[in-house]
């Protein structure tokens, strides 16, 4: 998918198809007005027979129209300007996508809604041209009969009144991020046959490569050198052999570096305490987080952002066999404590423990890791908002804003010092379950805090949103990509 800027009246844009959009409640804008005028005032006979009201991803598809350059307009209401906000675009223009590449449609354009209230107009051309390219793709990467046809060029047409360069460079921004998160939904969406610990390496070798990124990747000789008791443990019941893969943007000289760490269990059984079919069947996705590191890798490099970011991936696949961690094992993590482990479904924070300490010892000044660590978040929180837990207040709303900036759903938990006696251990320093089921995402994060030190931390557990079982109007099935661009925004603001 190709992404460019036009500056053009509508009825002379050449695509395949043409979105407009329309607010609730109001005319059209005078762009579209004149675009209606040319096709005989179909679309204002739609408004008046009520078929088109505006209402927020009403989707009214023209599949035959005269008198412009269109084959095909699309009309795709935006529901009231005074609610607009950032995951409405970008999902409403997913929306309309989903319908535009059902068959091999070449170009796709759309028309920029104007005057959207306290977003700027770059802001939202980058919205709408990630949610079109997020909307194009689908889940289906192993079908023989492929039923979902991206488009070869999108086109944002916008009006010639506005910021040429920033328009430009906002729809250039648009393409890497949208296929930065094309990236982790692939690599979610990928079956654990394929994508295992030393695979997800090698892809990630491949991504640096290509992106112009540092790489270094730990085997398990390494990792037993490096005192990665905690992570290693996790792996030692699977045949595939774990991985720790560092990736390094340094384009900031002497300021902070901020570090990215990503749970990567390629497969989560759940070990010796093993899940039942319902509880497993979706966790391929448990590498989800590593996977948003990864792809916020890549577009932080070929954006050139000029920050020193540090992209750490912990990568196992947590399986029962004879070799197996057990549960009442006393593992020794990289920073020397001592954990027992209770439960071995708990692994996500077992690997991280090693993967946080490993961020410190680099000397990263500001961490933020990723998770699908406990469905204790998606209870608190429902399927599309991500928990966020903190060390540090200041550093926590940070990454909020910047989630809220790009349309991604956090809320934070919080993280009373009562909460770490849930933790507490009698043979160990620590214990992997908070013990009850009340309050599972925010232990944790307790958990997770005792191997960062003094850093700044912020740790979103993404269970929920990480992975959709079935597709809604804006989002298909599989990886969702999520949280990619809030690191990339968090990246590109000063750390
Ligand atoms: N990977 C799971 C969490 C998860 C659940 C992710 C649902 C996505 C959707 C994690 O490793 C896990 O099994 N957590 C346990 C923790 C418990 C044993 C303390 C859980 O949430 O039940
Ligand atoms: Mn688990
Ligand atoms: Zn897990």
């Amino acid at each position: 998918m190709k992404l460019s800027v036009h500056f053009a009246p509508l009825y002379e844009i050449p695509a395949d198809w043409l979105i407009v959009t329309k607010w609730e409640d109001e005319p059209f804008s005078a762009p579209v007005a004149e675009l209606d005028a040319k096709l005989d005032r179909a679309l204002s006979r739609l408004v008046e027979r009520g078929d088109v009201t505006g209402k927020a991803k009403e989707l009214t598809p023209l599949y035959d129209v005269r008198g412009v350059s269109a084959q095909r307009v699309l009309v795709l209401g935006l529901g009231k300007r005074a609610k607009a906000d950032p995951s409405l675009l970008l999902n409403t223009a997913a929306a309309a996508a989903k319908l535009t590449t059902t068959k091999s449609y070449p170009r796709l354009a759309l028309a920029l809604p104007d005057g959207v209230p306290s977003i700027p107009a770059e802001i939202v051309a980058r919205l709408v041209a990630v949610g079109l390219m997020q909307g194009s793709e689908g889940p289906g990467i192993r079908k023989n009969k492929v039923d979902r046809f991206a488009p070869q060029e999108i086109w944002i047409v916008a009006q010639a009144s506005g910021p040429l360069e920033a328009m430009a460079s906002a729809v250039r921004r648009a393409e890497i991020e949208g296929r930065a998160v094309s990236l982790a939904r692939e690599l979610v969406n990928m079956p654990p046959c394929d994508l295992y610990p030393e695979t997800f390496a090698e892809r990630a070798v491949e991504v640096a490569r290509k992106a112009g990124v540092e790489c270094h990747v730990f085997d398990e000789p390494r990792l037993v050198q490096e005192r990665m008791g905690s992570l290693l443990a996790v792996a030692q019941g699977s045949d595939r052999p774990p991985r720790l893969v560092t990736l390094r943007h340094r384009k900031g000289g002497n300021g902070k570096t901020l570090a990215l760490v990503g749970k990567g269990v390629t497969f989560d059984s759940g070990g010796l305490s093993i899940k039942t079919t319902d509880g497993m069947v979706d966790m391929k996705c448990d590498m989800a987080g590593a996977a948003a590191v990864l792809a916020a890798m890549q577009a932080i490099a070929e954006l050139d952002l000029p920050v020193n970011v540090m992209g750490i991936m912990a990568l196992v696949e947590n399986m029962p066999s004879g070799k197996a961690v057990k549960l009442g094992d006393v593992l020794k993590a990289r920073n020397g404590k001592t954990i027992e482990v209770l439960n071995t479904d708990a692994e996500g924070r077992l690997i991280l423990a090693d993967a946080l300490a490993w961020a410190v010892d680099q000397k990263a000044d500001r961490i933020v890791d990723l998770a699908t660590l406990t469905g204790a978040c998606v209870v608190a929180l429902g399927g599309e908002v991500a928990g966020v837990m903190s060390n540090n207040d200041g550093w926590s709303e940070k990454v909020q804003t910047a989630a809220r900036t790009v349309g991604e759903l956090v809320w934070p938990l919080p993280m009373y010092p009562l909460y770490s006696e849930m933790i507490k251990s009698e043979v160990a320093d620590i214990k992997n379950t908070g013990g009850s089921r009340y309050g599972g995402a925010i232990s944790a994060a307790k958990f997770l805090e005792e191997f960062v030190a003094d850093v700044p931390w912020v740790h979103m557990d993404i269970a929920g949103p990480a992975f959709a079982d079935k597709e809604s109007a804006s989002r298909s099935a599989g990886g969702t990509g999520c949280f990619v661009r809030t690191l990339v925004e968090l990246a590109s603001g000063a750390v």
